[in-house]
């Protein structure tokens, strides 16, 4: 467990409520580990992720976390420093993101409901723009130049396409998997997802290739979302796109994450953030982080477990007034005690 910052150690008291519990019902037993990585140590000690951090995680078969980032650390720090350096020494190479409205969530989209939203996001993780790649020229002088390389690898690219095509197969909706791009502009690195696309999608003849620009995706989000089974996209359209997802699905307190080494050790989140307004005051929506539990049930086999986690959720948030931070009509730990007790 990695509580971290702001509002991260609330939800992720709830979360692990809700784990315990399962574990009851289920007899799962779970050992844990906390580890105290994040804003606050790094304004204490200077360092992000010590010697030997990433390390001691490959131990863990699953990674729980809260969320990374301090008001009073500049952007650009704890990001590589933490959050990203996981995904890239860890090689958490799919960034699993659910993007579905459950029933009683309000949608901002007008005329859509629980049947319409309902899609999953695999945003590849560990390439594209997030990589590091690049530099300065001439740096502070009007004559600079910047540079930043978006990388696709064949190997990435195409391991990223087997996860989706593999999940396609086993939701077993509309067997339909979109790949979002912009191969009109990215005549090189989206040219190789486009290749690499459909080269894979031969070896899965029952799943429909589909193809959306990434401009078009935004759209089609908003006008029509049922049009969408599994979306698969490079890492920085996926970081945009699952905003979007969030907030057709409900909101940041509803909307969770599962960055996901099929081969080793995955790591699993709320996607709101440290949301520091709302630190300390038992008010934030812990959903997101309780759903992220039922990921990480899931990808570690629990499927009972993890259907039981979802099923109870649904029922507490039947009985919420709104996902909203300090509107839900319960406080933080109550929307725990409700999920544990659904159990
Ligand atoms: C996310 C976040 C991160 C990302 C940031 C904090 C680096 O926005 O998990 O979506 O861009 O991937
Ligand atoms: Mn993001």
């Amino acid at each position: 467990m990695i509580p971290g910052d702001g509002t991260g150690p609330e939800v992720v008291r709830e979360g692990l409520k809700v784990l315990k519990a399962a574990e009851e019902k289920f007899k799962i037993r779970f050992q844990f580990t906390e580890f105290d990585y994040g804003g606050t140590r790094y304004l204490r000690t200077g360092e992000t992720l010590p010697e030997g951090a990433v390390d001691q995680l490959r131990g863990f078969q699953a990674i729980y976390l809260g969320a990374i980032g301090h008001p009073e650390v500049k952007p650009g720090i704890l990001e590589p420093g933490i959050l990203l350096k996981l995904r890239f020494e860890l090689d958490l190479y799919i960034n699993l993101r659910p993007v579905k409205l459950y029933p009683n969530v309000e949608t901002p989209l007008a005329n859509k409901g629980p049947k319409d939203i309902d899609f999953v996001v695999v945003r590849e993780n560990t390439e594209d723009l997030y990589v590091g790649v690049g530099g300065f020229f001439k740096k502070g002088t009007p004559d600079e130049v910047a540079l930043q390389e978006m990388v696709a690898t064949r190997k990435g690219v195409e391991r990223c396409l087997r996860y989706a095509f593999e999940l396609t197969r086993r939701r077993n909706k509309m067997k339909k998997l979109t790949l979002c791009a912009k191969t009109n502009v990215l005549t090189y690195a989206n040219d190789l997802w486009w290749r690499a696309f459909n080269e894979v999608a031969k070896d899965y003849p029952d799943i429909k290739p589909d193809y959306a620009h990434v401009d078009a995706t935004t759209m089609w989000m908003v006008k029509n979302p049922e049009w969408f089974d599994v979306i698969v996209t490079p890492n920085l359209f996926g970081d945009i796109i699952t905003d979007l997802g969030a907030m057709i699905q409900g909101g940041m307190g509803v909307a969770a994450g599962g960055n996901i080494n099929p081969q080793g050790v995955s790591m699993f989140e709320p996607i709101g953030g440290s949301a520091p307004k709302y630190t300390g005051q038992g008010v934030i929506n812990p959903i997101a982080a309780i759903l992220a539990v039922q990921m990480m049930l899931e990808t570690l086999g629990e499927e009972k477990a993890a259907a039981a986690v979802e099923n109870s959720a649904m029922r507490a948030i039947g009985k919420m007034k709104s996902m909203n931070a300090g509107q839900m009509g319960y406080s933080t730990s109550q929307v725990g005690d409700l999920v544990a007790a659904g159990l």
